[in-house]
């Protein structure tokens, strides 16, 4: 790659580093000032929530911007949103499980059983964690093209969050329906490539 290319990936991985991190900054500092409304724990879940769907969401727009811009950089911040899904995501869980329960582990089992929306969550979260587990040079080294098919495995994780927000419904679908509509607007444009691929091959 030449120089000067590396140097404006390298500040734009930067910046985009930056303002995924600002949410989370954001977090911090309405908790430790108390801004984050008549219950914390609960605003912390959501919050969280919403930051890692969004960055799940961005990250499935890299290859379509890729495909319609034809310019391959687009990749090189796929990994990096992923990864920031996936600590919003661990977010998520964690304050779930330590501020709203404080880890009392008997009463979310019930919890559990009780919400199957959690068992969803639960579910995205493990598609999630695999795929971040395997997300570096040398997982996609070992498992050749199986890697693609399995990092196939996000639009799952992705129909999941969205089941399980619209589950959690605390927003009302006028909450909910632009993050739908850019899933399935990603995941339309996907199978409409799909199909043009496979015509043409024919
Ligand atoms: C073990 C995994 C998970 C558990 C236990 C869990 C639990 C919860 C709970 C209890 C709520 C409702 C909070 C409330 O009542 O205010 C919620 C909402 C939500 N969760 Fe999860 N979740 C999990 C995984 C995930 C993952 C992996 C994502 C996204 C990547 C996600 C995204 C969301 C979103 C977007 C909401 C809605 C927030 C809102 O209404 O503002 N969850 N989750």
């Amino acid at each position: 790659m030449p120089k000067k290319t590396a140097d404006w990936l390298g500040r734009a991985r930067l910046v985009l580093f930056l303002l995924l991190l600002a949410p989370a900054g954001w977090l911090l500092y309405a908790g430790i000032g108390n801004h984050l409304g008549p219950d914390p724990a609960k605003a912390l879940v959501d919050q969280s929530g919403l930051w890692a769907f969004r960055c799940l969401l961005l990250s499935l727009t890299m290859t379509p911007l890729r495909y319609a811009t034809h310019r391959s950089f687009w990749i090189r911040f796929r990994r990096m949103i992923g990864l920031f899904a996936l600590f919003y995501a661990a977010l998520h869980v964690t304050a779930y499980v330590f501020l709203l329960f404080g880890a009392r582990w008997q009463e979310l089992l019930a919890e559990l059983a009780k919400r199957p929306y959690v068992m969803v969550g639960a579910a995205a979260m493990v598609i999630m964690l695999l795929l971040g587990l395997t997300s570096t040079k040398g997982w996609q080294r070992r498992l050749k093209r199986n890697w693609i098919k399995l990092h196939r495995l996000v639009y799952a994780a992705a129909l999941l969050i969205l089941l399980h927000f619209i589950w959690v419904n605390k927003l009302g679908l006028t909450g909910i329906w632009p993050y739908a509509l850019v899933l399935f607007f990603l995941l339309g444009v996907r199978f409409w490539w799909f199909f043009r691929q496979s015509e043409r091959n024919k």
